[in-house]
């Protein structure tokens, strides 16, 4: 295949193979989100780029190297917008609550989304794809920390559902406006003397983002990070107050956690809890997650306290194939209909008996063309089909249908077939599938 047909890098088609375990994974997070009261919401992929700019921050990985951004085709006045294809999904779901005025509904407002596409032009390395899909849920309009326990307790619930184990929680309080400000002037005043001796990325970060400089992974700045001011060290009262209490009713939910405090997260907009889960193995992130308070003020809406997680959906399948879970298998097929000959007439009333059984529901493949009674015997085998039914000219003349069992296996030949009429056939079928 010539280099210019194949999938852009870090994009990829999602095969067959893979869709049970993407249905499983819909399936269990939409059932245990409905749980909780949770509703599906759905937003555009394309959006304003300044929704994203302004919210994920101007400084961040994302925005400033990673969003799919372009200027759309200009208007009759000749004014054209800057629009962006989604990188994560909560300042959509922001923008879709302000603007459908959900802020008058009783609070909170508990949405979820299941397999959007977010958009990431990433370095090509293992694990990160530049489209990633993610479920995810939002409570916007609370600010009990109850709901951070419960937002947390869900995905735990979720995870557990899908058989993964040996999953980490790993949890922080970001602390707000009033006492970040003055933590991220120690961490300065702390990283200041050790600026020249750490690597080019963290002396950008320790002026665009000095938050970040606790997220860094070369070996060089491991031992400043050890040793640097702790955030949860460092909280307002009301701020230790919320952590405290999330931690408190973590508990009811069952959830083993860790604090963790380098867990900054990589969007400029969360305040107070965050939280990220990662396989035991390599630590990769299957989800984050976290309070985003100040959000909707961004969009010059009334102040709503929101939080929220993202899971990214191809991140957990490699984790429950890692640990040998298999989604349920897709249902097989109840026949596999064939034909005996060549006649029109044959191939006509197979036709005609594979529609009218699938009509009535049941799920069954047929053969088509020309094959020899080998292939097509051979074709039913390997469909997994409980039964096939053939139709020769004996069966053309007297109406009927051979019906073979096909999963009866130690069986003497003379029990794995039977004659049935045509007429009787959903019947037959119907009988078995019970
Ligand atoms: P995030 O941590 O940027 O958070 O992404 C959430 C999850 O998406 C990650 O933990 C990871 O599993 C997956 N993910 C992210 N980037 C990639 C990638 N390039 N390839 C594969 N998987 C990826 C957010 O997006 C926030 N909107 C989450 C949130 C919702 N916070 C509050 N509410």
């Amino acid at each position: 295949m010539p280099e210019q047909y194949r999938a852009l890098q870090g994009f990829k088609d999602i095969l067959p193979e893979d869709q049970p375990y993407w249905r499983f994974i819909e399936n269990t997070a939409a059932e245990v989100a409905r749980l909780y009261g949770y509703q599906r919401i759905e937003t555009p992929i394309l959006e304003d780029t300044a929704v994203f700019r302004r919210t994920s921050g101007e400084a961040t990985d994302i925005v400033e190297h990673e969003m799919y951004s372009f200027n759309d085709r200009a208007d009759k006045e000749g004014r054209s917008q800057n629009i962006s294809l989604r990188p994560e999904g909560t300042a959509g779901v922001m923008r879709a609550y302000l603007e459908h005025g959900m802020f008058k509904l009783a609070q909170p407002v508990k949405l979820y989304y299941l397999s959007m596409p977010m958009f990431r032009r990433e370095r090509p390395q293992a694990g990160r794809l530049r489209e990633h899909h993610q479920f995810g849920c939002e409570a916007l309009g609370e600010a009990d920390p109850a709901i951070d326990a419960e937002v947390i307790g869900m995905l735990y619930q979720i995870y557990a559902r899908l058989g993964l184990q040996n999953i980490r929680v790993r949890l922080n309080s970001i602390g707000d406006q009033n006492c970040r400000p003055q933590y991220i002037e120690k961490l300065k005043a702390y990283y200041e003397p050790l600026l020249d001796d750490c690597c080019n990325d963290c002396q950008v970060r320790f002026h665009k983002n000095p938050l970040r400089l606790l997220d860094c992974k070369n070996p060089q700045d491991q031992k400043k990070i050890a040793d640097a001011p702790r955030i949860t060290n460092n909280l307002c009262g009301p701020c230790q107050e919320h952590f405290d209490t999330v931690q408190r009713l973590l508990k009811f939910y069952d959830v083993p956690f860790e604090i963790d405090m380098l867990i900054v997260r990589g969007l400029d907009y969360y305040t107070r809890t965050v939280f990220e889960f990662t396989s035991t193995i390599d630590n990769v992130a299957l989800n984050g997650g976290g309070r985003y308070d100040g959000m909707a003020e961004i969009f010059g809406g009334p102040h709503t306290p929101g939080i929220g997680f993202g899971v990214g959906i191809e991140r957990v399948i490699l984790e429950m194939k890692r640990q040998g879970i298999e989604p349920p298998a897709e249902a097989k097929p109840a026949a596999f209909v064939v034909y005996f000959g060549k006649s029109q007439e044959l191939r006509d009333t197979a036709a005609k008996i594979t529609a009218e059984l699938r009509r009535a529901g049941l799920k069954v493949l047929m053969t088509y063309g020309e094959r020899s009674t080998k292939a097509q015997m051979k074709q039913a085998n390997t469909s997994g089909s409980s039964f096939s039914i053939i139709i020769g000219e004996d069966e053309l003349a007297n109406g009927t249908a051979t019906v073979k069992n096909m999963q009866s296996g130690a069986e003497s030949n003379e029990n794995k077939q039977v004659q049935v009429k045509q007429s009787e056939l959903l019947s037959y079928l119907q009988e078995y599938q019970q």
